[in-house]
């Protein structure tokens, strides 16, 4: 694996193998055993656009995997004065031995892989957010033991996190519904992998959409860069929120996750929040495992 750009370009197997490595980078870290498997390596962390857990957690794992992580905001950086992203990944290539960057279009992302010489790692785009999708895949596996005969349901935008949910849920090979609103579906390219997946289906009714699941997610109305869209988007999206209404229709012991930061009382009700705060919290921690995971993957000896 060289990059991780999005999680339409993994196997099956390369999934698996991450998740694999997660757990076992998680069994390290618990019982303090040291796992400095990027000793002397360093990553440059490009932030267009505001993060706490995915900052911290790639900057702690680089840490814990005894290598070097730079905070690069674009605030800072030429690029956020218009250098172009070619001549950013090239000159950064020089000095890096990998790039996250977190940013707006997709393209930017893959013009840095494309550009530069050194593995780069999606650290969200407008359209995904594999690292995050990789932490819950983990923490759907952590609680129910296997993916097989899962059914995952997403409410909600159908942003990022929509299309990242709908590619690795399907890709391990779990039913996934979603329930957006007409206008606010997933990105094309997504719903024609999915459409090809018999295990896929997409619906308007958020009730219809959780019947049976095993897990629920959902995701704020607006994301970031849509800041002045949240009003009317307040209104677009009422009714698309996870309350015991939706999970009424769920199986029993349905899980409910959050990639967070949540936005209690809209797309999540506080009660449901707070009786799956512990599986929520379970997967915000997963990030640093999984991402751990991805590091070692891609900038490691063994990629
Ligand atoms: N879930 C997630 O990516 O959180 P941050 O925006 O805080 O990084
Ligand atoms: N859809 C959200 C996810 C935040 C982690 C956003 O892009 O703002």
């Amino acid at each position: 694996m060289k990059h991780l750009l999005k999680l339409l370009d993994l196997t099956e197997e390369e999934i698996i193998d991450l998740l694999n490595l997660a757990d076992q980078l998680k069994y390290e870290r618990k019982h303090n055993i040291p796992h400095p498997r990027l000793a002397g390596k360093t990553l440059g962390m490009i932030f267009q656009k505001a993060s706490t857990r995915t900052r911290v957690s790639f900057e702690t794992g680089m840490v814990q995997l005894g290598g070097y992580p730079l905070f690069l905001s674009s605030h800072d950086l030429q690029i956020g004065r218009g250098e172009p992203v070619q001549d950013t990944a090239r000159v950064l290539s020089r000095y890096l031995d990998g790039i996250m960057i977190r940013t707006f279009a997709q393209k930017e992302v893959e013009d840095l892989a494309n550009y530069g010489t050194v593995p780069i790692i999606n650290g969200l785009t407008d359209f995904c957010h594999p690292c995050q999708v990789l932490a819950d895949l983990m923490t759907i596996r952590e609680y129910k033991g296997s993916f097989n005969g899962l059914k995952m349901c997403y409410i909600g935008d159908g942003n990022n996190m929509a299309n990242s949910l709908i590619v690795g849920g399907l890709k391990v090979g779990m039913k996934v519904s979603v329930a957006c609103p007409k206008d606010y579906q997933p990105d094309a390219q997504v719903l024609d992998f999915a459409n090809k997946n018999g295990g896929f289906t997409i619906t308007d009714s958020p009730v219809e959409a959780a019947v049976d699941a095993d897990v629920i997610f959902t995701d704020v109305w607006a994301s970031m860069g849509q800041e002045g869209e949240a009003e009317k988007r307040r209104i677009a999206f009422n009714g698309y929120q996870v309350n015991d209404d939706v999970l009424g229709a769920a199986h029993a012991e349905c899980m409910v996750q959050h990639c967070l930061p949540a936005h209690r009382g809209e797309e999540i009700t506080e009660k449901v929040f707070e009786a799956h705060a512990n599986e929520i919290f379970d997967e915000a921690e997963n990030r640093l495992h999984a991402q751990k995971a991805v590091l070692v993957k891609v900038m490691g000896s063994q990629n």
